[in-house]
């Protein structure tokens, strides 16, 4: 795959940051999500620097990480009768289903600009999922007594 022709990006995607906010104390989860914002801030890179295969191979790990994350996470919160389930694997659906239009654009749309908008619907999904999605079965985790209060 070439990498990016017709010049240099017109405005550069910043980092994700992470912040303390976004733990929930369950170690398993909070790695995993880590592990997210790690893939997604190192997609943003390639495609900071213009090279599309390596955006391409980035945003694929991506999906790998949130395929198994979002499993590990739905299986958790099945077994512990989180009441809201249904609501919040519709998150993990539409993130994944950025996730590909991303990866599909990578492939195949040279023009960075096109990426770099479905790249950041994707840090929004990510944000939403992560922040406010899982954020509302913190206290869950409490109650479920798999984190300390
Ligand atoms: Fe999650
Ligand atoms: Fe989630």
């Amino acid at each position: 795959m070439d990498q990016l022709n017709g010049g240099r990006p017109s405005e550069f995607i910043p980092d994700v940051a992470w912040l303390e906010d976004y733990e929930l104390g369950f170690a398993p989860l909070d790695d995993d999500h880590k592990n997210m914002v790690k893939l997604v801030n190192q997609t943003a890179g390639a495609l900071n620097a213009g090279d599309m295969h390596q955006a391409f191979t980035l945003i694929t790990r991506f999906i790998e990480a949130s395929r198994y994350h979002f499993e590990h996470e739905e299986r958790i919160l099945r077994e512990s009768q989180y009441p809201d389930i249904d609501h919040h694997v519709r998150y993990h659906e539409m993130l994944l289903a950025t996730a590909d239009d991303v990866a599909h654009q990578c492939e195949t749309v040279k023009q960075f600009d096109f990426v770099r908008e479905s790249f950041l619907v994707l840090v929004g999904c990510l944000l939403d999922d992560v922040i406010k999605g899982d954020a509302e079965f913190a206290s869950h985790l409490v109650e479920a007594g798999l984190v300390d209060p």
